[in-house]
């Protein structure tokens, strides 16, 4: 494998910006700007090619189960990490008597809101609190009973990077017989996942952050025997055993997770999402995550040493590659900061600090230099 430092050279905003805002979008690399011309020149060379863009599908859809250690077969290709929750939550049924879907107060907004759009269905949702910025999880098992359909949590939070015991969360909630989603948006290509190890229902991610491409594609993993039980109202052509069959009197769901899909892939953006994934693969994740705690490790002193507070866990275990510091004014610190030549991002009175494997020492000692200087804007 090459170094962190000559993949560092792929990516030509580091000629003039500290880039370290991953958790909000990647940085861009010369092999997904090349995918994206490559689309435009395939339009004037091929014109309409179907059988082609298929055939890309396919190939994302496996380098996703590759991320994943999953089967093909168990992964929808859809265009956002909402799509994948509608998609899911489509898929829900109520006339039993698990009833209650259980969401937490470090939801990303979407996903909450795609189990409060189930209340007309008969759903009761509630939310597990946080305790010091984690999921509570004896809040967790006090709310989870043989009522409970459903419990979704995020993998990493995104305004304070807390990262979910998986586990511990999987343990409670199959106690009681309910299923297990996960968003996975905030950790996939920093943080490892294996489905094996886990062994939970449902993962939802998307491919703008740390998997290096752009919007417009999201995922979902469905767990093998989930899925032909599973029937998703919100369907497609794209989600039938045939698609060529082009049925109108009927709807017969493929018997693989493609059954979440929906319409017309996007198709300028899968070219895009396979140059990311293969770089990501190539590096490997865990690598990945060993490259970024140290930095991370770096980052935590340094802020320390300037009298910050750090809002994210200190803990190691607790947290995904970003890193989040207090802040009396957080829209104004990022402005500051980016007078300085380093993008960060913020949220709910958060500087966002979100590292990946082409940022190195430099950029951390100038994230922490950007922050000695504004000092008046840290809590
Ligand atoms: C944790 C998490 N989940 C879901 C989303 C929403 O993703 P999408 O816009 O692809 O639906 C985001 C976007 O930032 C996120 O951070």
């Amino acid at each position: 494998m090459k170094s962190m430092a000559a993949y560092r050279e792929h990516f030509p905003i580091f000629k003039n910006t500290v880039y370290i805002n991953s958790c909000s979008y990647a940085a861009l690399s010369l092999e997904v700007e090349a995918a994206f011309l490559r689309y435009l020149k395939d339009r004037h060379e091929v014109g309409a090619d179907w059988i082609g863009w298929c055939d890309r599908l396919e190939r994302v859809r496996g380098l996703f189960a590759e991320l994943l250690s999953a089967k093909a077969d168990e992964i929808a290709v859809t265009t956002s990490a909402s799509a994948s929750l509608s998609s899911i939550s489509s898929s829900l049924d109520f006339s039993g008597k698990r009833k209650k879907i259980i969401t937490t107060d470090l939801a990303f907004p979407t996903e909450a809101q795609a189990w409060h759009a189930l209340k007309k269905y008969g759903a009761e949702v509630v939310h597990v609190k946080e305790k010091d910025g984690m999921i509570d999880l004896d809040d967790l098992e006090r709310l989870v009973d043989d009522k409970t359909l459903l419990v979704a949590v995020p993998l990493v939070c995104y305004r304070n990077g807390a990262l979910a015991d998986i586990p511990a969360i999987r343990k409670i909630a199959r106690n009681k017989g309910a299923m297990i989603l996960v968003d996975a948006y905030q950790g996939v290509g920093a943080v490892p996942i294996d489905v094996n190890e886990w062994d939970v229902d449902f993962i939802v991610g998307g491919s703008l952050k740390y998997l290096l491409s752009t919007a417009g594609v999201g995922f979902l993993y469905v767990r093998e025997d989930l899925i032909l039980k599973s029937n998703p109202t919100q369907t497609g052509w794209f989600a039938q055993e045939d698609i060529h069959a082009m049925l109108i009197h009927d709807n017969i769901p493929a018997q693989s997770a493609r059954r979440f899909e929906q319409g017309t892939p996007s198709v300028p953006n899968l070219y895009a999402v396979e140059a990311g994934l293969k770089m990501i693969l190539e590096i490997g994740v865990n690598n990945i995550r060993t490259h970024v705690s140290a930095l991370n490790e770096r980052l935590k002193k340094g802020v320390a040493e300037i009298g910050g507070k750090l809002s994210s866990p200190i803990n190691p275990e607790n947290h995904g590659a970003m890193i989040t510091v207090a802040s009396t004014d957080e829209f104004a610190l990022v402005e500051k900061l980016t007078e300085e030549g380093i993008v960060a991002s913020c949220r709910s009175g958060n500087l966002r600090i979100s590292a990946h494997f082409y940022n190195n020492n430099d950029d951390i000692d100038a994230v922490i230099d950007g922050l000695a200087k504004n000092k008046k804007l840290l809590a």
